[in-house]
């Protein structure tokens, strides 16, 4: 049995597999053939923060897949009034066969993980994102023509805070190959642990990546672009602070010329704008954007009909 926590856990070649079945069931979906890959599988959905894609996509998704999915907010279960998480995870895993968490902590996931009797899906730690990265991976295969076997060709910027998101390229540009720059404030670069284990993967795979405190020398000669919030689920308290911290990471028309004419902009939505990304630059790359916000139900098909094989 295989959980889905972070990419740390994964071979490039099992993402590949991933995304292949998620390509073809995409493929299926768009031509409205829906077939029972996971027939009877009850999903489990626990939500600690707020979600709008995340929620829609697994629960849309695991129904298109002839399963049933159930919304489990901690606000109405015992989770949230302070039921051990081992004590849910094993309750919760004998009852259904799949279960998504979006949590605080990484580790309240590995926890649920280590007493669960069925696979375990990341759907957003403080830590990293990696269902979104899925999603994002399909949309620069699209868009950019990314191909696992020459890796190299792709230069991904992402400009802003070293959270989560950061976090997820920073590991999967080092476990597929591709090039990476990242571009923070001071005091908001990534997690050590994450740049030694992205560092390491990268010896192996060859991607060359980047950490620099200036958006301009990170996205140049980009083919793709992206950023995040600069406040993060939790970190509402901090939020003025960021913003005068972030002054300059806004990603608007002049940063994107920068990048190669023909590059595109992503990001994970929800997008602030006037902040992370201007109006502009927001809305002159929206194909792309919400191609990527709806490959997050079509990766979460491949992933679950993988872990369910
Ligand atoms: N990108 C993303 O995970 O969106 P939600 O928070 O709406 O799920
Ligand atoms: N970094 C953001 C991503 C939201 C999808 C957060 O954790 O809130």
């Amino acid at each position: 049995m295989r959980h889905f926590l972070w990419f740390i856990d994964y071979k490039k070649e099992e993402i590949e597999e991933i995304i292949k079945l998620a390509f073809q069931i995409k493929k299926e979906t768009k031509a409205k053939i829906f077939k029972p890959y996971l027939k009877n599988t009850q999903l489990a959905m626990i939500f600690e923060k707020s979600s709008t894609r995340t929620r829609v996509s697994f629960e849309a998704g695991i129904n298109q897949l002839g399963g049933n999915g159930l919304f489990l907010s901690s606000r109405d279960i015992q989770l949230g009034r302070g039921e051990p998480i081992k004590d849910t995870a094993r309750v919760i895993s004998r009852m259904v066969d799949l279960v998504m968490i979006r949590t605080f902590g990484q580790e309240r996931l590995s926890e649920f993980a280590k007493y669960s009797r069925v696979p375990v899906i990341n759907g957003l730690t403080d830590l990293c994102h990696p269902v979104q990265l899925l999603a994002d991976l399909m949309t620069v295969i699209e868009f950019k023509k990314f191909d696992f076997r020459s890796p190299e060709k792709t230069l991904v910027s992402y400009v802003g805070d070293g959270n989560n998101m950061a976090h997820s390229w920073a590991i999967l540009a080092g476990i597929l190959g591709f090039n990476l720059n990242i571009a923070t404030p001071k005091g908001y670069e990534v997690d050590n642990f994450i740049k030694n284990k992205a560092l390491e993967f990268a010896k192996v795979s060859g991607a060359l990546i980047n950490f620099y405190n200036d958006p301009k020398l990170a996205v140049k000669n980009a083919d793709v672009v992206t950023t995040d919030t600069w406040v993060s689920m939790g970190q509402e308290q901090q939020k003025e602070k960021r913003i005068k911290d972030f002054k300059g990471y806004e990603v608007n028309n002049k940063l994107m010329t920068m990048a190669k004419k023909d590059a595109i902009f992503l990001h994970c939505l929800p997008a602030y704008r006037g902040y992370e990304v201007s109006e502009e630059v927001f809305e002159k790359y929206e194909e792309a954007i919400f191609a990527e916000a709806e490959n997050r139900l079509h990766a979460q098909k491949g992933l679950m009909v993988w872990l369910k094989k």
